[in-house]
């Protein structure tokens, strides 16, 4: 198993190396074979499971019992689970089946029947138009590459009326930063893409003439150890993170983004939520 697994988390990270032109279809084979080795971890990960977090952003989005939810990119289906027991029915679709069948256990085990979890790319959702009341994407932009596809089938999913849905961690302002932590990203993650702008998502729902109706921005504190645990890396880029961590606490500017409570250490990161209402 662990051969296995070493294998095919090397392919990824050989073509990271050679800084290959990586295009769409190359990248969701990437996020396929990273998520499915490491579903279970990310659903362990006490951010996947964190109550609050999916309360606040239910409430944000003003979720109520006649919803007809679609989760973009649902992962091991957590959101979504909370939900189904408070809206009409629940549709969260991704593109691992790792995840897809985490998803499915929990909502076995949990008893819950008005959700159903779908398998496939969500650039082409094999789904019905004007279904959905309400359609989000929870942390899963800085995966995509083809931003234009996504928010058009998100779109086109949602009812007239029905409202759309982004949220996601954000670029920071400064480029050496930015620089700093999206290295860090992709060695601890190698399906990391790239973190989007909040001025990109705005513009992305201006030009789709979705009517913003509200914008949050938050900073949250992570915490390192845990981070690296919620995925699974090579040997080698262990290693490199480790070096990369030494570099960034020895900086003045970037170690100013990585905090110590309880003797831990976090580091801070800005989590922006949009909403949008599809005219
Ligand atoms: C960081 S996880 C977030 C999962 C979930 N939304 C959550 O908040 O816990 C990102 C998810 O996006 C999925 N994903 C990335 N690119 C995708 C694509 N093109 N189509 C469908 N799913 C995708 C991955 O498989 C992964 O489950």
């Amino acid at each position: 198993m662990l051969v296995c697994q070493y294998n095919v988390i090397l392919i990824p990270v050989t073509l990271y190396n050679k800084r290959t032109l990586i295009m769409a279809s190359d990248l969701n084979e990437i996020i396929k074979m990273q998520f499915n080795i490491q579903a279970q971890k990310f659903s362990n990960w006490s951010v996947t499971r964190n109550d609050e977090y999916h309360r606040d952003y239910f409430e944000f989005c003003g979720i109520n019992t006649k919803d007809r939810l679609l989760d973009v990119a649902c992962g091991t289906g957590e959101f979504a689970l909370f939900c189904a027991p408070k809206v009409k029915s629940v549709v969260g679709i991704d593109i691992s089946q790792g995840m897809i069948d985490v998803a499915n256990r929990q909502a076995k085990d949990q008893h819950i029947a008005n959700v159903q979890f779908i398998c496939h790319e969500v650039e082409n959702i094999p789904l019905e138009s004007d279904q959905f009341s309400i359609v989000v994407s929870k942390s899963a932009f800085h995966h995509f590459s083809a931003y234009d596809a996504v928010i058009g089938e998100m779109i086109r999913c949602c009812t007239k009326g029905g409202r759309i849905s982004i949220q996601d961690i954000v670029v920071y302002e400064n480029d050496n930063l930015n620089n700093y932590f999206e290295e860090l990203e992709k060695l601890i993650d190698i399906s990391h893409h790239k973190c989007v702008s909040k001025d990109f998502v705005v513009k992305l729902f201006e030009k789709n003439q979705l009517a913003i109706e509200k914008k949050f921005e938050l900073e949250v504190d992570i915490n390192f150890k845990e981070y690296i645990k919620h995925a699974i890396q090579s040997e080698e880029n262990q290693k490199k993170i480790e070096q990369l961590l030494k570099m960034g606490l020895n900086d003045p500017e970037i170690s100013k983004n990585f905090i110590i409570k309880d003797d831990e250490l976090f580091f801070k990161r800005n989590v922006f939520l949009i909403l949008g209402k599809k005219n």
